[in-house]
C-alpha cells in the first residue's frame, strides 16, 4: 500500500501542495494508529482532526477556483461532498470490531486512494488551467 507522499502528487501551487502533504501526514497517523491497535477513541480523534484539516483545505480550494472562475468548480464541489460523506460513514464505524489490518485497508481504500485519484485528476487539472489563464 503506497500511502507515503510522492512528488507525482504535486500540483504546482505551494499552498495547496503543502496542504496536500499535511493531509498525507494525517493519513499516516491514521494508519499507524491502526497498526498499533490504538483504541477506538484515539482513532476517531485522528479521523476528526484529519476531517477538520481537509474541510479547511476544501474551502481554500473552492475559494481559489471561484476567484479564478474555474469552470469545473461544480465537479470539484461534488467530489469534495462525496469525501465528506465517506468521512461521516467512517466516523460511524465501530473500529473495535475490525481487525487492525482490515481497518487500515478500509481507510486506505476510502480515504487515501480517493485522495490520490482526486489530486491526480481534478486538482492537477485545476492548477494547470488557472496557470494557463494567468500566463496568457
Ligand atoms: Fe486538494
Ligand atoms: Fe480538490
Amino acid at each position: 500500500m503506497a500511502l507515503n507522499w510522492d512528488d507525482s502528487l504535486l500540483v504546482g501551487n505551494t499552498e495547496i501542495d503543502d496542504q496536500h502533504r499535511q493531509i498525507f501526514v494525517h493519513f499516516e497517523r491514521l494508519s499507524l494508529a491502526c497498526q498499533e491497535k490504538a483504541g477506538e477513541l484515539a482513532i476517531k480523534e485522528i479521523l476528526n482532526f484529519m476531517n477538520e484539516y481537509v474541510e479547511m483545505h476544501f474551502s481554500l480550494e473552492e475559494a481559489f477556483m471561484a476567484e479564478n472562475r474555474y469552470p469545473k468548480l461544480p465537479e470539484q464541489q461534488e467530489q469534495h461532498a462525496h469525501f465528506r460523506q465517506t468521512v461521516k460513514e467512517l466516523q460511524e464505524v465501530d473500529t473495535n470490531t475490525l481487525e487492525p489490518h482490515r481497518l487500515s485497508l478500509l481507510f486506505y481504500q476510502k480515504l487515501i486512494q480517493w485522495f490520490i485519484q482526486h489530486i491526480k485528476k481534478l486538482d492537477q487539472e485545476m492548477i494547470t488551467y488557472v496557470w494557463a489563464q494567468q500566463h496568457n
